[in-house]
């Protein structure tokens, strides 16, 4: 009896976490911890991706831009977007794809073109939600007139399209400000307005959200589901407990 109690509960757990697990928010792709790259194996990958548009040192071939002080949050910000490599003419705006370098081989490219001058590191944003209402005032202010008010993108000058900011993760957001990507400008803020922002923006990803910020960020369809199987499965034990105890025959199987 203890073992069928005991694989039952096992079942309900087994659930739980697969249920979980299925409910963790989608990658954004750009998350991953800050562990710094290799420069030397980044060197070899700038040789052979890089080095024919943007020099052996960064300083650019002619037509094609100098990156030399870019910094690591731009090269990051270009790799993890999949816009480095660029496919098209000199002026055409970079495009985002899926990244062209695999995890290990980013950092250790953002490495490389880190050291070759002198731009901003790889900012660590914190999604604070007393942040926010700091987040939506700058939001109204620089990134609205291009990015739209709700963040569902925009054209700019010159046929460039500032993108909808739907899937930016907040390191992303803040590589962006830091680096101003093509058309967009830098925005050179303290790390706390970089998180305001970052925050806003994953609010807006997250809306329309009834009762404002989602807990853990799943939503509350997900999460009222966690809690119904979590629940049934509290009262399926439960009632087995009891049932079990009162129909419990003299003299069988010893505690
Ligand atoms: C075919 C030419 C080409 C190749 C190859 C290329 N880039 Fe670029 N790169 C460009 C162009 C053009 C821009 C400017 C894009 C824009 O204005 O949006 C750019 C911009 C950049 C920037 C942003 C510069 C800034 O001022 O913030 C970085 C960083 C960068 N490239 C890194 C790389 C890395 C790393 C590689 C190799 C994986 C690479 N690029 C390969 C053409 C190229
Ligand atoms: C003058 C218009 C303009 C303003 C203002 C502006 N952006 Fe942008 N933004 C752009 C353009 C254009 C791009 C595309 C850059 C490229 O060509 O690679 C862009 C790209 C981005 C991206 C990358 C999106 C992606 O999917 O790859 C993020 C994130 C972003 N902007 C955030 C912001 C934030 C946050 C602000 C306010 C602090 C802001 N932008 C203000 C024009 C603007």
């Amino acid at each position: 009896m203890r073992r069928t109690l005991l694989a039952a509960l096992g079942a309900v757990a087994v659930l739980l976490l697969v249920v979980l697990a299925s409910l963790a928010p989608p990658a954004r792709g750009d998350d991953a911890s800050l562990e710094p790259g290799s420069v030397e194996r980044g060197e070899v990958l700038y040789r052979a991706g890089c080095q024919t548009c943007h020099g052996p040192a960064g300083g650019g071939v002619d037509p094609w831009p100098a990156i030399a002080n870019a910094g690591e949050a731009s090269a990051d910000f270009q790799l993890r977007t999949g816009r480095m490599p660029h496919a098209g003419e000199p002026d055409d705006q970079a495009q985002p794809k899926p990244p062209a370098y695999d995890e290990q081989s980013i950092r250790d490219l953002v490495a490389f073109v880190g050291s070759l001058g002198d731009g901003p590191a790889i900012p660590d944003p914190v999604i604070d939600e007393s942040l926010l209402q700091r987040g939506q005032q700058l939001f109204a202010v620089n990134c609205a007139p291009c990015h739209g008010a709700t963040g569902n993108g925009g054209a700019v000058g010159g046929g460039a399209i500032a993108w909808p900011l739907t899937d930016a993760s907040p390191r992303i957001v803040a590589e962006a400000m830091l680096a101003g990507p093509g058309q967009m400008p830098v925005f050179a803020l303290p790390d706390d307005d970089l998180s305001a922002v970052a925050t806003y923006v994953q609010y807006l990803q997250e809306a329309p959200n009834p009762g404002g910020f989602a807990i853990g960020g799943i939503g509350p369809v997900p999460e009222g589901f966690v809690a119904w199987v979590v629940g049934a499965g509290l009262l399926i034990a439960i009632a087995w407990l009891i049932g079990r105890r009162w129909s419990k025959p003299e003299g069988d199987e010893p505690a």
